[in-house]
């Protein structure tokens, strides 16, 4: 009896432990789940933001309906110049492929975002998640003129 006594409180301590135990595992799990959510979310490249026109000297841009093959032509010969060390047509590379960009940014986005890469990563939004996106790599300001980003802009519309 004297044996029994002392090891019901025992037991009833184990039982407790084993419980409270089982309790924090839950709780932890949750927690876990609610910190994946950020990850979850859609990254900086791959968001549609199409009313977004950015910041700098770009405020209207008008595409034709029809791409205009020449300037096209004059975008890549730009793009291979410039650009290429960083940008790959269709694959992320150092920077993320413009394959589709006018489905995710407005035209005028895309020109200050070459024309006006230092303001854009620290004033817009949109830029400032891609800059973190792409670990702290800046887009790099290549010094192209309004006419040479407009050029490469209607080459990303052919790619
Ligand atoms: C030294 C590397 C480097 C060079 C050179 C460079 N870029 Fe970038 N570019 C980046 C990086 C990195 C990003 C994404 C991070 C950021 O915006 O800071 C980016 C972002 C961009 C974006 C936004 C892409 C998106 O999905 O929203 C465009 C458009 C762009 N670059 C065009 C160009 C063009 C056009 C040239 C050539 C005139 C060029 N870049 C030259 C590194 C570069």
């Amino acid at each position: 009896m004297k044996f029994l006594s002392k090891l019901i409180p025992i037991l009833t301590i184990l039982l407790l432990f084993n419980c409270s135990g089982k309790k924090d595992q839950t709780d932890s799990f949750d927690i876990t789940k609610s910190k994946a959510k950020p990850t979850e979310e859609t990254k900086a490249s791959e968001r549609v933001d199409l009313e977004n026109k950015g910041v700098g000297p770009v405020t209207e841009v008008v595409l034709a309906a029809e791409i205009d093959q020449d300037l096209a032509r004059t975008g890549e010969g730009v793009f291979k110049q410039s650009c290429v060390i960083c940008h790959k047509p269709d694959v992320k590379f150092i920077g993320p492929a413009p394959k589709g960009i006018l489905d995710r940014r407005s035209p005028e986005w895309v020109m200050n975002m070459i024309l006006n890469p230092n303001r854009m990563i620290k004033d817009d939004p949109l830029a400032k998640d891609l800059f973190m996106e792409f670990n702290g790599t800046p887009m790099s300001n290549m010094g192209l003129t309004e006419e040479q980003a407009r050029a490469v802009l209607e080459y990303f519309r052919t790619i």
